[in-house]
């Protein structure tokens, strides 16, 4: 059980955020990290799409008899509502990025907070509904920013043009907000320029998720990591980048799903 893998996916780089801070926390653990580079952005989707995207990731990754599967994505996340929707019924337990933030902030002293999030997050009301369950006093304006994912899918480290990008979604966070959380996992990516534009704390969803998991992960002792990464598309970009983000140098291996061919892609990306 323990030498199982640790699964993780996400629509293309941003879920190597969480893949980063788990191999930091449980640097024993084996881990597949799963790219759906053909298919991003999942932000502009419709949940109808981002349950049957994420339900055949979901079922492909099975395959390696996982421990335990991560949706390192908000979108995704906020459509199977971490668990219960997804098709067929994984047996493994599956974790989200949202739930176990939620539940922090809604037992922090937090009264009004603001969310970055993709298009399909906010429509779902993901953050707000999630913290609202738990603590109706806590104010919650959540702001999409669909200009985000491409930005930081394209590599662009143009620090004075993503500083123009992100002004537009700081002009929307209310003045009294005590605190921004990044609601999709491409944005901790941009965290460097954004804390230079910002002054209010910014939260990073992981760091909730890797606290529960802590509560409940049985983990690998004694054995030697090992890292694979899987991708619908853009392998040479998810290769070059993982190198130098995770400073790790892994093989990126392509994938074809099925219901790949009937998506269009941001294939301008590559
Ligand atoms: N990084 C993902 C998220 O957290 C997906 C973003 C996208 O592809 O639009 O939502």
């Amino acid at each position: 059980m323990t030498q199982q893998p640790i699964c993780l996916f996400d629509s293309g780089i941003g879920g190597l955020t969480v893949l980063k801070k788990l191999i930091n926390k449980f640097p024993n653990e084996n881990y597949i990290y799963f790219a759906d580079l053909a298919r991003v952005p999942f932000g502009d989707k419709t949940k109808e799409e981002i349950k049957e995207i994420a339900s055949e990731i979901i079922e492909w990754l099975s395959r390696f008899n996982p421990k335990t599967i991560i949706m390192a994505c908000n979108t995704s996340s906020s459509v199977l509502c971490e668990q219960g929707r997804i098709n067929p019924a994984p047996t493994v337990p599956i974790y989200g990025m949202i739930k176990s933030c939620a539940k922090e902030i809604a037992n922090s002293n937090y009264l009004k907070i603001s969310v970055w999030a993709t298009s399909l997050v906010v429509e779902n009301k993901a953050y707000k509904n999630s913290i609202n369950n738990l603590n109706q006093k806590i104010e919650v304006s959540e702001i999409a920013c669909p200009k985000l994912v491409p930005m930081i899918e394209s590599l662009n480290t143009n620090h004075k043009e993503q500083s123009e990008t992100l002004q537009k979604y700081i002009n929307q966070i209310p003045n009294d907000s005590q605190a921004l959380i990044l609601g999709c996992t491409h944005y901790p990516l941009i965290n460097e320029v954004l804390q230079k534009l910002i002054k209010i704390k910014i939260i990073d969803p992981t760091d909730a998720l890797i606290k529960e998991l802590e509560k409940h992960l049985i983990p690998c002792t004694g054995n030697k990591q090992q890292i694979s990464i899987y991708a619908t598309a853009g392998e040479e970009k998810l290769q070059r980048f993982a190198k130098l983000f995770l400073c790790e140098d892994v093989k990126v291996n392509l994938v074809k799903l099925h219901k790949l061919s009937s998506y269009k892609a941001l294939n301008k990306i590559f």
